[in-house]
């Protein structure tokens, strides 16, 4: 096919393709020719760079050192250890750093996808009024997620947003102009933008044999207008006289003016600037998190940057009449957490409560303050639910779309549930989030029939079938099912425990169903501590471990040389003792029902994967993969290694969890332990992913270097494909959005274009807010193997800003075989019409230090200054003190025009000379007073305020009550 046919086959049949292939900006993700910087490397440099900065800034704060140097050598796991603020070389790195990096560069990339065609996205066409706009109203949008504390909503926005950023400075020709510095308009709505060439205003000329580097016209670079690209895969119409983007689907660039002025690439029509334009859009991404950071504060930068070192603590609860116990040990066990781990490295980063009965689900809690959760849960009361079966699955639902990714949930219930329509949407949302949830349930002999198990260990309410489908969830999940009673459920709990404990990665993992007896061997590594065991099956079951060194003990031994062993319900958890005892170690169970392995410990060096779209285009790049990956296809992944600069990954295998299956994967290291890795021809299957690797800092033979990671969610494989084309991301409260989706079966990856089938469609939202969907679809005999549906959603009126909704759009064959399904998620975003910023007017400055510093101490300085959102404004929100040691006092009086003006009250010892006070309004937008100390020489300093009191802040007020009175009249005469 040539390059224009498929162009066209993609855009009108754009099933499994996407318009990537047409990538128009910085190449998204990987460039495998190397020399290119990427959207991935402009994004995670200038998170890096600014984390560190803000770090540096905090330590500075606290007297603490800072000696990391902040440069383009910075390295996630380098940033993480030089925030730590007890510094200490020990300490242990999550990979929730590294996680939140990527999901914003993912976001990122995906602009390329979604929103190919879109000029303002891309700042193609002079679009930079749209751009503008694109870029305000999403950072906005993440400002108004950080209020909810709604910290992986706002990850994705940013990303998004970053991307139209960084392309600016590709596709405009801000670097020709000679800037040095971003075009800081473009994250400030209230700036006119100026300098912009005209519509009817040439701006190019032919590029000479090829050769664009003098393309753009000497007037415009003259005058110092602003231009870009023109861009267009289907027309080569473009205004006369305009430059254009460039490469070869640009077809306007071959139109006259013939050539291009993008720096995407090296090889791009402009790549001699490439790099310019790289290191300008790092600087100018920089300064668009600045912005944000100054807003929501450090605190919230930090955990919107996704640097924490603690997982979040995240239960549902059942809280129906017979759960009283259950939530007086959720209550004691989070407690418990909190009050040991307050102020540590360990602390939970956040706190999710979901509660659930019947009929209702939530209000979920989302947190980062303890004691907010606390109180939450607390105020659970077991009540009411008179039939047995609950929504738990609903519950489980919002906890998954809330969390970050990978975390781990924990359901409490006593009941089936009621909801088990949503099974598969729960799984599409594990797959999706690799959240791993874990079911305590409990056994209720007062209220509920006492029924045996087919275990024959427990009287439960539930059925085998009921505890079934809570098995698949945790199994598809990677986490356990606990079967407890009531009174035994307190010693259950310290499974609870050791996932808070930080830094926790999964070893080995299996499960056996139906059972047979079988060995499990797991590798131990040096930077492996506090390994645990969990075996969950029925009460005959049996084991033995071996260690590496050959000692032995089994399970009829509940303490010895291996291990401790506590035994509660189905489930034994073995402590193990590993001390120098590294190498291959292995688990023999002897059990004919179904039962599970786990093995879990602590350690820094811990592995990230995400699925890939894969895109063969002008560039072989990729996009982040939603939904199952297909049968028989390829399959491939970005693994990054966390924790050490010396382990690398050997070795990547697919082992299907039901049968003798294994497919090894090729590896290619992109740099930093990033690895690309490709399977080919995934059979049919249900997988677990194995990752080996070693450390090659320790080559000596007496402590063996391999280690093995394995991830906790299920990767299963299907035939059938679920697409959706839509390009929104965000929707306002009130409004309905029609999402678009193909359904298509496949072959060995590829579409099966005379497939002919019925399948059956569901489509969920976490928020419960009214949708509508086909029940199925019919791919027709001839129609060329694909059917359409759309899937509406409405976003109630009352929705708040910030708040996100995830719709899983699922299809599944007539045999109810085979399903696969994809994930959208959406933010909700009130239309901003309060663009302005805070102004800030100095009133007086009171500046009577004495020249010399060393009697700073003894006098004040004093800083008065109005300041007001406007007439229209949203009003200011907070006021905080950026820069100065001083104290700050408020007042609201009205202004001449009825506005709202605050007054700011200023004073300081003449020490800290310098003040910066910033003010955020309602919707996020951000202005600053800047006040200084005037030097005097005759007038007599304003001395402190005397008589009693030992503070130096919070009675400055009292001694300028004139001062007062004439700020008063200054603003009412304004
Ligand atoms: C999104 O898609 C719709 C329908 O395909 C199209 O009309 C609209 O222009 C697109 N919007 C953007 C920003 O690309
Ligand atoms: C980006 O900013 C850094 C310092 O903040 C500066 O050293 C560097 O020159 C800037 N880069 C560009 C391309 O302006
Ligand atoms: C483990 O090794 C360290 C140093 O290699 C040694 O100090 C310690 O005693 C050893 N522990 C055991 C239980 O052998």
């Amino acid at each position: 096919m040539s390059a224009r046919q498929r162009v066209k086959f993609l855009v009108v049949v754009a099933v499994i393709t996407s318009l990537l292939d047409l990538t128009n900006s910085f190449q998204p993700l990987f460039s495998l020719a190397g020399n290119t910087k990427t959207h991935r490397d402009i994004t995670q440099m200038a998170v890096l760079r600014k984390t560190a900065g803000v770090c540096r800034d905090i330590a500075a704060s606290e007297g603490r050192d800072f000696s990391l140097k902040i440069d383009n050598s910075l390295s996630a796991d380098k940033v993480q250890r030089a925030c730590s603020s007890r510094g200490t070389s020990s300490f242990l790195l999550s990979t929730m750093f590294q996680t939140s990096i990527a999901n914003m560069y993912f976001s990122n990339a995906e602009v390329d996808v979604v929103l190919a065609l879109s000029e303002k996205h891309h700042f193609d066409d002079e679009t930079f009024q749209g751009g503008r706009d694109v870029i305000t109203a999403g950072v906005s949008a993440v400002k108004a997620s950080v209020k909810l504390e709604n910290f992986v909503a706002g990850r994705s926005t940013l990303g998004r947003v970053c991307h139209t950023l960084q392309d600016f400075y590709s596709h405009s020709n801000w670097v020709e102009l000679g800037n040095t510095a971003p075009f800081s308009a473009l994250i400030k709505p209230d700036k006119p933008l100026t300098k912009l060439a005209g519509p009817n205003t040439p701006t190019c000329r032919n590029c000479a044999e090829g050769n664009c580097a003098n393309n753009l016209l000497p007037d415009l670079l003259q005058q110092g207008l602003l231009t870009s690209g023109y861009f267009n895969i289907f027309s080569s119409a473009k205004p006369s006289g305009k430059c254009s983007h460039g490469g070869s689907f640009d077809r306007t660039s071959k139109q006259d003016p013939v050539g291009g002025i993008s720096k995407d690439d090296v090889e791009s029509s402009h790549g001699f600037l490439h790099h310019k334009a790289a290191d300008l859009a790092v600087n100018a991404t920089m300064e668009l998190l600045e912005d944000i950071r100054v807003t929501i504060g450090d605190k919230n930068f930090l955990r919107l940057m996704g640097l924490t070192q603690s997982s979040v603590l995240c239960f549902v609860i059942d809280t129906t009449g017979s759960m009283s116990d259950d939530i007086v040990e959720a209550k004691r066990v989070s407690f418990g957490i909190i009050d040991s781990k307050r102020g540590t490295q360990q602390e939970p980063s956040a706190y999710i409560l979901v509660p659930f009965n019947d009929p209702g689900v939530g209000p979920l809690i989302m947190t980062t303050n303890a004691d907010v959760f606390k109180e939450s849960i607390s105020k659970l009361t077991a009540s009411g639910g008179g039939d047995i079966p609950e929504l738990s699955l609903s519950g489980l639902q919002l906890a998954l779309t809330a969390a970050p990714p990978s975390s781990e949930i924990f359901v409490f219930t006593d009941a089936p549930a009621k909801d088990s329509q949503l099974k598969n949407t729960i799984i599409g949302l594990i797959e999706s989030t690799k959240s791993v949830v874990t079911f305590m349930l409990t056994d209720d002999t007062a209220r509920r029939r006492r029924r045996r198990s087919s275990h024959g260990v427990f009287r439960r309410a539930l059925t085998q079938s009921d505890a079934q489908l809570y098995q698949d969830l945790a199994q598809a999940s990677g986490g356990q099912t606990i079967e407890v009673t009531k009174g035994e459920l307190s010693l259950a709990t310290s499974i609870i425990e050791d996932s808070s404990a930080g830094a926790v990665v999964t070893v080995f993992q299996a499960v056996q169903n139906p059972g047979r007896p079988d060995n499990f061997p797991f590798t131990v590594d040096g930077l492996l501590k506090n390994i645990i065991v969990y075996i969950t099956g029925a009460s005959s079951l049996t084991f033995s471990l071996n260690s590496s060194q050959g000692v032995t003990q089994s399970s009829s031994q509940s303490s010895g040389p291996l291990f401790s062993l506590i035994t509660v319900g189905n489930l034994r958890r073995l402590k193990l003792n590993t001390e120098n005892q590294t190498g291959l170690w292995q688990i023999s169970v002897d059990s004919n029902n179904p039962y599970s392995v786990k093995v879990i410990g602590q350690s820094s060096v811990n592995v990230i994967y995400n699925l890939l779209e894969a895109h063969e285009g002008a560039h072989r790049d990729f996009s982040l993969k939603e939904g199952r990956p297909l049968s028989g296809g390829n399959a491939s992944l970005l693994v990054s290694v966390t924790g050490s600069e010396t382990v690398r990954v050997t070795e990547v295998t697919l082992f299907d969890s039901s049968g003798p299956t294994e497919v090894n994967a090729s590896l290619q290291s992109i740099g930093n332990g990033n690895y690309l890795v490709t399977f080919s021809g995934v059979p049919p299957g249900d997988f677990v992913l194995l990752l080996k690797g070693e450390d090659i800092s320790s080559p000596s033979r007496s402590t063996p270097s391999s280690f093995q990671r394995q991830a906790a969610t299920r990767i299963k494989t299907s035939s059938i494909s679920v697409t959706s084309q839509t390009n929104i991301t965000n929707i306002e409260p009130g409004f309905s959005i029609s999402v678009p989706f193909t359904v298509a079966m496949t072959t060995n990856g590829v579409v099966n274009d005379s497939a002919a089938g019925t399948f059956t469609v569901r489509a969920n939202n976490d928020r419960g807010y009214a949708s509508t969907s086909p029940n199925t679809v019919t791919i027709e005999a001839g129609s060329g193997g694909t059917a359409n549906g759309t899937v509406t959603l409405t976003v109630p009126a009352n929705a708040a800003s910030g708040t996100d909704v995830t719709l899983t759009i699922e299809a599944q064959d007539a045999a109810a075989t085979d399903i696969n399904y994809t994930v959208l998620r959406f933010s909700v975003v009130e239309r901003v019409t309060d663009v302005t910023r805070p102004t800030c007017h100095e009133v007086s400055t009171s500046a009577n230090c004495p020249s010399s510093s060393s009697l700073c101490a003894s006098s004040q300085w004093e800083f008065i200054a109005n300041l007001t959102d406007g007439i229209s404004g949203t009003g200011i929100e907070s006021i905080s003190i950026r820069q100065g040691n001083g104290t700050l006092n408020t007042s609201t009086v009205v202004g001449t025009g009825g506005e709202n003006v605050t007054v700011l009250t200023y004073s300081a010892f003449c020490c800290s000379p310098n003040v910066e006070l910033v003010a955020v309004d309602r919707v996020g937008n951000l202005g600053r007073c800047v006040g200084q100390v005037r030097q005097s020489t005759t007038a007599a300093p304003v001395t402190t305020a005397a008589g009693g009191t030992t503070s130096s802040r919070g009675h400055t007020l009292s001694i300028t009550p004139t001062l007062w009175i004439s700020v008063a009249v200054s603003v009412l005469w304004k």
